[in-house]
């Protein structure tokens, strides 16, 4: 990585500027969730590179190479967890293998931080519920905040969620049809892997996508203008903002990273 000397430089005097910030020393053992950000370094709080500089175990879901070379620079120890997950392998069975391993660091004694990509409590199972175990089994817990793909989302499409916003997982939404109040703005995540329990590095089986539509232009209309949304993870790259008719979603490109946004009728 072409700044990995100033970025362990600037980790150092992060750590020093913390400790007369906020100078509570922090248990050993203990866990420490932090989100990274989306925007590769960019988004990282003081607070975050400051827990993972400091930290004698730093386990990672990020997933991205830019940022996986960060938290490298910033911490030598940093291990990722994607290798965890397996193609066909439920996901859920991959969040319960990484909260073990997370739970096995605080075991042996040591100051743990779990680092996940955006916030690591919006959307992200393992990050809550070793919050959880860890505090269960009498180890001293805490999350920090990061900055989020809906954040970025509101940032970018200039929107604020405070005139009323509905978020939801696109399978559950699917599944659950929960009500939904159309003069609100709605967030579907996970639409890039609708339908899908496993992980499947080659793509997903998104033929629910379209089951999807068809309950959004019940509420919606099909001429009503949806947004699907990809914020950068690459610090100088252009997030990916597509606007259609709620009809053209079907022929939509989806990844996983895609989040649907559907603005308020009228
Ligand atoms: C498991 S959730 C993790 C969310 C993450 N914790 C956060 O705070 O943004 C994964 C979903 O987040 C959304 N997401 C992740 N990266 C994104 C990006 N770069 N742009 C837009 N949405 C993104 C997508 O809906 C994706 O399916």
């Amino acid at each position: 990585m072409k700044y990995a000397s100033e970025l362990t430089g600037a980790a150092s005097s992060i750590v020093r500027l913390m400790d007369a910030v906020q100078p509570l020393p922090v248990p050993t053992p203990s866990l420490t969730v932090v989100g990274t950000g989306i925007r590769a370094v960019s988004q990282l709080t003081l607070e975050a590179v400051a827990a993972m500089a400091g930290a004698e175990a730093l386990l990672h879901v990020i997933g991205e190479p830019i940022q996986e070379e960060a938290l490298l620079a910033i911490n030598p120890n940093a291990k990722t967890m994607t290798d965890l997950y397996a193609d066909g392998l439920e996901r859920s069975h991959t969040y319960e293998a990484m909260i073990l391993e997370v739970m096995a660091e605080l075991e042996k004694g040591k100051r743990t931080v779990a680092a996940f990509y955006g916030h690591p409590g919006v959307f992200t199972y393992p990050s809550h519920e070793s919050v959880r175990r860890a505090r269960a089994a009498g180890f001293p817990a805490r999350m920090l905040p990061g900055i989020s793909a809906a954040d970025c989302l509101y940032a970018d499409l200039g929107i604020d969620p405070g005139e009323g916003c509905q978020a939801y997982e696109a399978t559950s939404f699917l599944l659950h049809l929960p009500p939904v109040d159309p003069s609100a703005y709605l967030l579907l995540w996970q639409v890039g892997t609708i339908g899908n329990w496993t992980y499947e590095s080659a793509g997903y089986d998104l033929s629910s996508f379209p089951i999807l539509v068809d309950a959004l232009a019940r509420i919606y209309g099909t001429a009503h203008l949806a947004t699907l949304y990809e914020a950068p993870f690459d610090p100088r790259g252009n997030a990916r903002v597509e606007r259609m008719p709620i009809a053209s979603l079907p022929s939509a490109y989806l990844t996983p990273a895609s989040t649907l946004l559907i603005p308020p009728l009228g």
